[in-house]
């Protein structure tokens, strides 16, 4: 039975109700229903509406409720109830009779969806952070035993300068304590009750909504009812936050499937996170790293498709709104699995040093030294850049790197070159030489696996 029938005379079309109910998607929220519910209840005994032994009936069976759908959540959507809160209360009914009807007193499905949806992303939030420090901590792990990883680093894909497997790691530490820091950010805003709002104009009953955010673990409660019923920024900075960490992890995607290719050789994937070829008895493809970048995709659109909603609707409370769960759900468990699939994959990742080193070694990756060593002699840079560049045309038309070309060869493209040279054009000393903070030498990069793990302790 619907929650509003006496108003009706005919019954919903079935088409309708089909497009209307939400019980097949918000089923999700049924805990955070029922927890909300025995809040509701407590502050109904505050301002006289249920005696204390009727509020104590009612929460015996919400929690006797919980347990039910613990037990078996995927249960509840064989109800034909509108939504969950409908099935809520329907349910309570079942099981104290008349009383359960008195639980909606002074409440609204308004505040009430608002209340238990931000309950609901409060728990995944939870989650989140601990994938993302998960994650943290695997990519500074990778880096630990990855410091002497010698490999190109690219700008436009085209080798650029000298860098390390651990450095390339820490980058991506980076951009995933900037995606926790964020979602801390977003969990102040978050933290804020709803629940005491009524439809719109807030609750007739004179209930203290502070103490009920406190009963709910909420930091406080709202300060304007027509905006609490109608605000959704907490789903478009959750759908943000996914939608940033989704790119940080489709990247990191991108450049393991590069490094994993024939052409670069750089990383072996484990059997674990790859998939065979149905014809192609040779083939090991990283399917994982190519889903986790593949799904980066529909999160983009779940945030899209959210703004999209949101934009143009007159306060307070519009159905339009109930468009707010399917996005949120799919999006932030796709996030949270991306998150724990990628740590799978560092675990059992094999960098292949010789050939990183190799390829380090090719591309003439260390022109920036050479340059610099002429800066050293008293050659404006610039100048430097173009003596550099024309002695690189010479490697390769010669096939060689930079440091096979003899002393005799170098000094025709300046004077100034010596017998110095050759150390400083080696790999090691391209990586030493960029010790400042935040750079690629083994100090700076033990420094900052250091401080990650201190952060992430
Ligand atoms: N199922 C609805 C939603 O998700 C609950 C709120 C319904 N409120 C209403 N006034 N019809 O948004």
């Amino acid at each position: 039975m619907a929650l509003w029938g006496g108003r009706f005379t005919q019954a919903a079309d079935q088409r309708f109700k089909q497009l209307n109910d939400s019980l097949r998607f918000d089923y999700r929220l049924a805990e955070q229903d029922i927890v909300g519910s025995v809040a509701w209840s407590k502050a109904l005994v505050t301002v006289n509406v249920l005696t204390q032994d009727e509020q104590q009936r009612l929460e015996e069976a919400l929690m006797f409720l919980l347990d039910e759908v613990r037990a078996n959540p995927e249960a509840i959507v064989e109800s034909d109830a509108e939504d969950i809160h409908s099935w809520v209360e329907q349910k309570l009914i079942n099981k104290v009779g008349d009383l359960g009807k008195k639980l909606h007193t002074g409440r609204s499905r308004n505040d009430q969806v608002a209340t238990d949806l931000k309950l609901w992303c409060k728990a995944q939030v939870a989650e989140l952070l601990l994938s993302l420090k998960n994650l943290q901590q695997a990519l500074v792990a990778t880096a630990e035993a990855n410091q002497d990883a010698v490999m190109p680093g690219y700008t436009h894909l085209q080798r650029a300068q000298p860098v390390t497997f651990a450095h390339w790691c820490m980058a991506y530490v980076e951009m995933l304590a900037r995606d926790e820091s964020r979602l801390r950010d977003t969990l102040t805003r978050l933290d804020v009750s709803p629940l005491g709002c009524g439809a719109l104009a807030g609750t007739a009953y004179p209930i203290d909504r502070e103490q009920l955010a406190g009963w709910l673990g909420f930091a406080s409660a709202t300060r304007n009812s027509l905006d609490s019923v109608s605000d959704r920024d907490h789903v478009m900075e959750l759908l943000s936050n996914a939608a940033i960490s989704m790119v940080h992890l489709s990247r990191f995607a991108e450049d393991l499937i590069f490094f994993n290719t024939g052409e670069a050789g750089f990383v072996e994937l484990s059997d674990r996170v790859t998939s065979g070829s149905s014809l192609m008895p040779q083939k090991k493809n990283p399917d994982a790293l190519e889903l986790i970048r593949g799904k980066s995709g529909r999160v983009q659109g779940a945030l899209t498709g959210m703004m999209m909603t949101m934009k143009g609707l007159p306060l307070a409370y519009n159905k339009d709104m109930q468009e707010d769960k399917e996005g949120l759900f799919d999006a932030l468990e796709t996030w949270f699995d991306c998150l724990n699939m990628a740590a799978l994959v560092l675990d059992g990742i094999k960098v292949k040093r010789a050939r990183t080193q190799e390829a380090a070694e090719q591309g003439y990756a260390n022109a920036t030294e050479l340059a610099d060593y002429l800066v050293a002699k008293g050659i404006p840079f610039r100048e430097a850049h173009h003596i550099v560049g024309a002695a690189v045309v010479e490697a390769i038309a010669q096939g060689v790197a930079l440091e096979a070309l003899p002393l005799a060869t170098l000094q025709t493209f300046s004077s100034v070159i010596g017998d110095d040279v050759y150390p400083i054009l080696s790999l090691q000393s391209c990586l030493d030489k960029r010790d400042a903070k935040g750079g690629v030498s083994p100090h700076q990069v033990a420094n900052a696996i250091t401080e990650a793990k201190q952060r992430l302790a």
